[in-house]
């Protein structure tokens, strides 16, 4: 009996939240039960959350509405339904609402309250992280780009007058559309999200307590807060006891370790993990990302089991359009256009394995009154044969009006926000070859000089110089600077595109910075493309290519860009994305509801001169196929680390604990290079070596940046099975790892990872995270520390 009514009051409620915005007529007698039910609340209780006062489990999915084209927003929450969440949990990213400063755009395919109420009539519960800064494998982590055009701009931090004015203002305007759907109010949103994983960046509590009282005068006063940190470092920085705190981590994590000090530190607060990794988000030229199933499932049920709430992110990915993809750093990583994530969901929405693997699971763990949703159709594929490129406009004939500027400056001070930027300048005359030193390049640069290209320069290198020929005098340079994502995590997220400081002409020992540009922008916007002069033949250049077909079907397709370089792609005016030919993506997911019956028009910029100029649409996505390059492992063919001369600085063995081990030298020692040299591993008869990340310690007790570091040599990179290269132990994310070969390999320690710090350094000592997984393997029980000013031989 007991039971029956805590449904019917469940029931009820979400009638209410369901309807309230409508003016429904109601009989009496149901004015009458609605009117004793007072209104829903989600609150914290005793080690459990509690809506309208009764333990509630969440069980959320994450989507992001701008990564699904908007006629297919409901068959997505319906599906997160159909795979037994109850929550849905969104971000919303600050330069997507506000493009330009001052003027602010939530319609269309940015109408977030449109999307939040397709969530409550789809009778489920939303949590918002409106920011300002998201992360997430955006552009900038969602922060505007023009917030760079102030020089000495400092982001996520209380210093900074301007950001913090302006991020409170974009929060205000996030309030007029939402906060009238808190659930206090009769809408679905149960919690909203202060800031995103701030423990990762900073530990200045002051500027998250600013920004939780800008979310409280935005209009989110009554709905509970929240905030999201690492179980690692949650505690850099405290918060009002009366915001939520919760834990992200990844699949196949040990669950009673990840709650560890979390549950000492809050004993009575109820426990979530408010992102589980499902899977993984691909850079270009890496190789596909994937979790398995089995740990990923494993540890979801070791949370159900335990009451854990959670969000799956992603439950479905989608697809990063247009130019909002973003960037890790360092190395500089940007991110590939397909956002599928290897989710339980794919990126046209259709279930995998590992969606069917959660429904099984959380229909046995449902809360009380509870049904998993019906499945919606699956959306249709369509296949379309080759399309052939007739049309052609070269870049260098359809140069915009010229910007002058004494020296180089940046597209943002051009007030240009993505796409390329073409620097002009003269040369004097040589004779023999000089170097072009260019100070930075981002991201990926084409040098023609009178027209004819060069070479590349290409920032995921870390490289900055390029041989010039000889030249006449007064010969054009023109440097045509594509870019790709923005960082959107740590440190380097002051990431201004274009070229950021200067470019030298190096003849021996003397450099000339260049002067007097000449600057060209080429926006991303469709209107800017479809006004360039085509001609009906191929261009030999970078250009525009445009072609014309006819459908009698309209349905989703992957367009197969493998013959293309790289570039972007317009289909019918919307921007599809990036793509380029090193992979591992090589399809371009185009929705069939931005196609059409009839006539249809698809343009292809290529940095580069295609291969073919054709495409073909494909009904199933090709993202896994990577072009091998063997210049980016860290060993050259041949090369191998001799030590024999070298004595250890540190003789040290490790404990098989998954925590972050501190160790100190007993006296600073001088060095530029640092090895870390695993002799023996955890597990007996493992002959791998994994490192999630190493810090190293200056004579200060502080963390050496790692924005200068290089890998210079690693025995060995597993990167057939998955992307474990060896930079990866400087990439600030816990979970991802370097790991010596393990597939067709013939491994054997030692097992040895180089790294040049940049500068000469007092280090006093290091720190090392094991793979954070519940996986042992590539633990490392022995080790030698080396370290040494001049390179180690080789
Ligand atoms: C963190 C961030 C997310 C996203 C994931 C990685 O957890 O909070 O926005 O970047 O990492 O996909
Ligand atoms: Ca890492």
């Amino acid at each position: 009996m007991k039971k029956l009514i805590l449904v019917c009051v469940l029931c009820i409620a979400v009638y209410c939240t369901t309807h309230s915005q409508n003016s429904i007529q109601r009989t009496s007698k149901e004015k009458d039960k609605s009117a004793s039910i007072k209104t829903s609340d989600f609150t914290l209780g005793q080690n459990e959350f509690l809506l309208n006062g009764k333990p509630f489990l969440i069980r959320a999915g994450e989507l992001h509405f701008p990564r699904i084209p908007r006629a297919y927003w409901d068959h997505r929450i319906k599906m997160l339904k159909a795979m037994g969440m109850n929550t849905v949990c969104i971000y919303l990213f600050w330069n997507l609402h506000e493009e330009r400063m001052d003027s602010f755009d939530f319609s269309g395919q940015k109408d977030v309250a449109a999307f939040v109420r397709l969530i409550q009539s789809n009778g489920m519960y939303c949590i918002v992280r409106p920011g300002p800064y998201a992360c997430a494998e955006w552009d900038m982590g969602g922060l505007p780009w023009w917030l760079l055009k102030k020089k000495d701009i400092k982001v996520r931090s209380k210093d900074d007058s301007f950001f913090m004015d302006r991020s409170g203002k974009y929060l205000k305007e996030v309030g007029k559309q939402l906060s009238s759907l808190q659930i206090q109010k009769g809408g679905p949103i149960i919690m909203v999200q202060v800031e995103n994983e701030y423990g990762a960046f900073g530990k200045d509590g002051d500027y998250m307590e600013v920004t939780r009282k800008n979310v409280l005068a935005a209009g989110f006063d009554r709905v509970q807060l929240m905030r999201c940190d690492w179980s690692s470092n949650f505690n850099n920085y405290q918060t009002a006891p009366s915001v939520a705190v919760t834990l992200n981590f990844g699949a196949g994590s040990d669950i009673d370790k990840q709650f560890e000090l979390f549950k000492k530190l809050h004993p009575s607060a109820p426990l979530m993990c408010s992102e589980y990794w499902t899977g993984w988000f691909d850079n270009w030229g890496r190789p596909h990302e994937t979790r398995s199933i089995n740990s990923f499932i494993g540890s979801l049920k070791d949370m159900m089991e335990r009451r854990i709430s959670f969000s799956l992110y992603m439950a479905h990915g989608g697809t990063t359009f247009g130019q909002w993809g973003g960037a890790n750093s360092p190395p500089y990583s940007p991110m590939v256009t397909s956002y599928d994530y290897d989710a339980p969901i794919d990126e046209q929405g259709r279930p995998t394995e590992k969606f069917f693997a959660v429904r099984d699971l959380l229909k046995n763990y449902l809360n009380p009154g509870e049904k998993i949703g019906v499945m919606p159709t699956p959306l249709d594929v369509i296949e379309i044969p080759k399309i052939t490129f007739t049309k052609s406009a070269n870049i260098f004939n359809n140069l915009p009006p010229a910007k002058k500027s004494k020296s180089i400056m940046s597209m943002e001070m051009f007030d240009q926000g993505w796409g390329r930027i073409n620097y002009r300048t003269n040369l004097t005359a040589s004779t023999v070859p000089r170097k072009l030193v260019v100070t930075e390049i981002h991201d990926w640069a084409s040098i023609f000089i009178n027209g004819k290209l060069v070479g590349n320069i290409d920032r995921r290198r870390a490289e900055n110089t390029i041989e010039i020929p000889p030249v006449p005098n007064n010969a054009v340079l023109d440097i045509l600077v594509e870019t790709t994502g923005r960082v959107n995590f740590g440190e380097a997220i002051i990431d201004r595109k274009g070229i950021t400081e200067k470019v030298e002409i190096q003849e021996g020992d003397h450099y000339e910075e260049l002067t007097d540009w000449s600057s060209y922008s080429f926006p991303v916007d469709y209107t800017f493309q479809s006004n360039v002069l085509f001609k009906n033949e191929p261009a030999l250049g970078p250009a525009w290519h445009k072609a014309n077909f006819i459908l009698n079907k309209t349905a989703d397709t992957y367009l197969d860009l493998s013959t293309w370089g790289k570039g972007m792609v317009w289909v019918n005016g919307h921007n599809i994305g990036r793509f380029w030919k090193i992979g591992p993506q090589q399809t371009m997911f185009v929705p069939g509801v931005w196609l059409k019956k009839g006539n249809n028009e698809i343009m292809v910029l290529d940095l580069e001169v295609p291969a073919q100029r054709t495409v073909m649409g494909l009904n199933r996505p090709i993202v896994d196929r990577i072009v091998p390059d063997a210049s980016l492992l860290v060993r050259k063919k041949g090369q191998k680390l001799d030590l024999t001369s070298m004595i250890p600085v540190l003789k040290g063995k490790f404990d098989d604990r998954k925590n972050w081990k501190d160790v100190m030298f007993k006296n600073a020692i001088s060095g530029r290079y640092f090895c870390l040299e695993a002799t023996t591993s955890i597990l007996d008869k493992d002959v791998t070596s994994a490192i999630a990340e190493l810090q190293i310690i200056d004579n200060e007790n502080h963390l050496i940046s790692t924005q200068k570091w290089k890998v210079i040599y690693a025995d060995s990179e597993e990167m057939t099975a998955a992307n474990h290269a060896a930079d990866r132990i400087f990439d600030n994310q816990e979970s991802t790892f370097w790991q010596s070969q393990y597939i067709g390999g013939t491994t054997q320690h030692p097992h040895q990872v180089v790294i040049d710090l940049g500068a000469e350094y007092q280090i006093k000592g290091f720190r090392y995270l094991p793979r954070s997984d519940k996986n042992k393997t590539g633990m490392i029980k022995d080790y030698n520390i080396y370290i040494s000013v001049s390179p180690f031989k080789m």
